[in-house]
């Protein structure tokens, strides 16, 4: 018998000794001090021993038993402890690594770009003025001088939700709703950024765009003052070495009315692919205030003069920003918005 408890201390020293895992000891356990193992099995047979042997054996099984549980818990701490050690391992952050950069956006060229105009002209004493996109036949054309039914409403091909009500084809209606709102109090002095739209489409015109209108109206004011603070407006937008030129031109609303160039930024004036080879760029429409306008509008024509001017955004920002297609404003093109 104490030779068989010998043999069983070695084969359980031995299999503890080769195990791997947790599992593994948890087996070996069972097998020899679970309900049916090796060791407890022994010690249920004891009461079949001679009494004379009963406690020499009861002894050794003890210690046995013992020493079972003791070799079963350090083995049981060691194999812990390399779990925890292989998953501190597999955990490990490496604080030395590069960050992944997280993608931020930044405000579209469009906006950028407004925001731009509007400081340039805030700075010059302007306030900003805003109207509605769905507007009346009324202010975006015939208190603008544009007679009902004649040929120069073709000018701007227009969305029209009714006879009397449509999607706004320019910015300049907030010239009409702005003067009737001030008059007579003068001066008047604002800028009126906003979204307008037309039948166009085409890789420099989209059916929604972006203008931002400006208007003057004071005692005295020429278009030397319109020259003046577009000459002004040009520098601080595209640099202070640009020109421009006005070249006379045709809105119902202005009288005289110009088209208003800046000399190329990219080839400056002496001709390139941008401007056609014409050493010129257009920018924007712009007139003095006809006297039919200040009229209808609560101003005497007599008394008051003005000037105004509309310009496209989208025109501006394509020419800041070298962007040859007006439609990559509006795909969802993420180069728009990377910093
Ligand atoms: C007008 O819209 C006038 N209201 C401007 C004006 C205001 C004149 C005040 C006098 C006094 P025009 O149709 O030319 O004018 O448009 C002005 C600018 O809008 C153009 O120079 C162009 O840059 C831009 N534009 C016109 N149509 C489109 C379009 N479909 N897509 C993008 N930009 C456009």
């Amino acid at each position: 018998m104490r030779e068989e408890l010998e043999k069983l201390k070695n084969e359980l020293s031995n299999k503890i000794g080769a195990s791997r895992d947790l599992e593994d000891l948890e087996k070996i356990r069972v097998q020899f001090l679970g309900k049916k193992g090796a060791i407890t099995l022994l010690m249920r047979s004891m009461n079949e021993l001679p009494a004379s042997e009963k406690p020499l054996l009861g002894k050794l099984l003890n210690e046995l038993k013992q020493a079972a549980s003791r070799e079963l818990d350090e083995r049981k701490l060691e194999l812990q402890e390399q779990l925890r050690q292989k998953q501190q391992e597999a955990e490990r952050i490496d604080i030395t690594l590069p960050g992944r950069s997280i993608l931020t956006g930044r405000r579209h060229p469009i906006t950028l770009v407004m925001e731009e105009i509007e400081d340039i002209f805030a700075c010059m004493g302007f306030q900003i003025s805003e109207g509605p996109d769905i507007e009346l036949d009324y202010y975006n054309f015939e208190a603008l001088n544009f007679p009902v039914d004649h040929p120069t409403r073709d000018m701007q091909d227009s969305f029209y939700i009714n006879k009397d009500v449509l999607l706004r084809t320019h910015t300049s209606p907030v010239q009409v709703r702005t003067m009737e709102k001030m008059a007579p109090t003068l001066p008047v002095r604002i800028i009126a950024p906003g979204k307008v739209y037309r039948r166009d489409d085409d890789i420099t015109h989209s059916p929604m765009f972006h203008q931002v209108e400006g208007l003057v109206v004071d005692h005295g004011i020429s278009l030397a003052d319109l020259k003046g603070t577009l000459l002004l407006f040009a520098r601080e937008m595209f640099g202070p070495e640009r020109q421009i030129r006005l070249r006379p031109s045709f809105f119902p609303f202005t009288e005289p009315s110009a088209e208003v160039d800046i000399s190329c930024m990219f080839c400056h004036g002496l001709g390139c692919r941008t401007c056609s080879d014409s050493g010129w760029l257009e920018i924007l429409g712009a007139g003095m205030v006809h006297p039919n306008v200040l009229q209808i509008c609560g101003y005497d024509p007599e008394l008051v003069s003005g000037f105004a001017f509309g310009m496209g955004v989208e025109r501006i920002a394509m020419l800041k920003y070298g962007i040859d297609d007006i439609r990559l404003f509006y795909t969802n093109d993420l180069r728009m918005l990377r910093p």
